[in-house]
């Protein structure tokens, strides 16, 4: 070889951004399966393009007692739940990735947080990649007026982009999606790892320099086709989820990173026909429309994060009509159910064999928890056994094979959210309990196996 090469190949995960020399069936990251793909990089750094160049100023370094904090740096986006998240409002100048599933109301939700800061007199661009201004327009209608402060740019060359943002100047763009925008200077298609990382990047000087915030919208694929916003999690400022069921209304905007506030929020939106409305009191909301008295219906308390979150397991266990019995599992793991039910007829003695058992997580959740396995329990016990479990009793724990009950983390935030809900007592693990210092209003029930937490019953 005499002369060195200019353009590379490389593989990129496409899922979590590794990057490696060779091919490989797996990502020894992420661990996904067929996510490398082969892409171009130059060696040499290509010329400073218009969107690189123009908006950096030269650097100076400067002394801590230099730098001024203002109060006033927090902007609210007119939705307490996504400020909450943000850990009190919208930082200026900062990269705020928003990702999710396609379909789940990222548009919808920034579009909202558009109309509000409009409203309220600051300046916004919306860049999309992905609509048509009339079809823009069509979801604006849908939820309600907008102020002339936000202006529209359907665009996804980020040069274009970039020499708009600066001549316009505005106090926060809105770039949906980071896929569908590519640079120039970048051979690799848009969405491919190296022209979503190139893309951030100009967008973070741009952000910096300029004191704009800017929110990245970006599609998570389980298929791992086009790159996961993961890829620049670690370029930006703030990295929130936005997650549910398509299908449900309720939609979680979790903070996964955050540089300016803690992560322990999650945000409970509702979608509606007029956009997403704001679920204040999310514990109450998956717990609406419970039924009293009915058997087979336990509330347990899982951990949305670091925040509680109280859901409503449904079991229905019915005497089989087939000789081989069904069991389905919505919301929360088949096998482990299957896994529960064989440990209550080894270690409790509860003939389930002949019967059928259906075990719902309320609302639509999915819990992956091992902290609710007790619930599942109580809940199939209480079915079986047609007796209902007190409407203000929750239940928490982890059942072992042996069917003993482990204990579980963060037992008192756990405790403490059943409490504020009004929940008289709690059956929880011994060893748990054990660990807890301080008195508590709410009724704590240690057990420290199956058979004691369903004689309770
Ligand atoms: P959208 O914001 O386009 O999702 P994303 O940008 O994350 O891909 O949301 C699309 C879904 O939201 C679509 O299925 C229709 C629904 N929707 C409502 O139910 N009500 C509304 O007011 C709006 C605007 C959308
Ligand atoms: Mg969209």
């Amino acid at each position: 070889m005499a002369t060195k090469a200019k353009v590379k190949t490389v593989f990129f995960c496409q899922n979590c951004g590794y990057e490696s020399q060779k091919w490989m069936g797996q990502c020894p990251v992420c661990k996904s399966w067929n996510s490398m793909a082969e892409e171009t990089v130059s060696n040499v750094k290509s010329p400073s393009s218009p969107g690189k160049g123009a908006a950096l100023k030269p650097s100076r370094p400067q002394t801590l007692n230099s730098i001024e904090i203002v109060s006033e740096d927090k902007l609210t986006s007119g939705i307490s739940e996504l400020d909450r998240v943000l850990g009190g409002g919208i930082v200026k100048g900062s990269l705020i990735l928003v990702g999710g599933d396609p379909g789940i109301g990222k548009s919808t939700l920034l579009l909202q947080v558009c109309r509000n800061m409009a409203g309220d007199n600051h300046e916004l661009l919306y860049v999309s990649g992905e609509e048509s201004l009339k079809q823009i327009k069509m979801r604006a209608v849908r939820l309600g007026t907008f102020t002339d402060h936000l202006k529209l740019l359907t665009e996804t060359n980020l040069d274009l982009i970039s020499a708009a943002i600066e001549e316009m100047k505005p106090e926060a763009v809105i770039i949906d999606s980071i896929q569908t925008m590519y640079n120039e200077s970048v051979s690799a298609a848009p969405g491919s790892v190296s022209q979503v990382r190139e893309t951030t990047g100009v967008l973070l000087r741009l952000a910096k320099t300029l004191g704009i915030t800017i929110f990245i919208i970006g599609h998570v694929t389980k298929e791992g086709a086009v790159a996961g916003p993961r890829v620049l999690e670690h370029m930006v400022d703030t990295v929130l989820y936005f997650e549910g069921e398509a299908r449900g209304a309720y939609r979680l905007l979790r903070g996964v990173k955050n540089r300016f506030g803690s992560t322990d929020e999650i945000g409970v939106f509702e979608m509606r026909e007029d956009g997403l409305s704001e679920v204040e009191n999310p514990s109450e909301f998956m717990l609406s429309g419970r039924p009293d008295n009915a058997s087979g219906s336990v509330v347990t308390c899982c951990m949305e994060g670091t925040r509680p979150l109280m859901v409503e397991i449904q079991a229905l266990v019915t005497e089989t009509a087939f000789g081989f019995p069904r069991r389905q599992a919505v919301g929360t793991d088949y096998n482990r159910v299957n896994l529960l039910m064989a440990v209550m007829e080894k270690r409790v003695g509860m003939h389930l064999q002949n019967y059928d058992a259906y075990v719902n997580i309320a609302g639509g959740m999915r819990v992956g928890e091992p902290a609710i396995d007790l619930g599942i329990v109580m809940a199939v016990a209480s079915s079986f056994r047609n007796r209902p479990v007190p409407a203000d009793m929750a239940v928490i724990g982890e059942v072992g094979l042996s069917g003993e009950i482990r204990s579980v983390s963060q037992t008192l935030q756990r405790v403490h959210e059943a409490e504020r809900l009004g929940f008289t007592s709690i059956i929880l693990p011994m060893e748990s309990l054990k660990r807890i210092r301080e008195k508590t209003e709410i009724k704590l029930l240690g057990v420290s196996s199956v058979a004691d937490a369903i004689d309770i019953l």
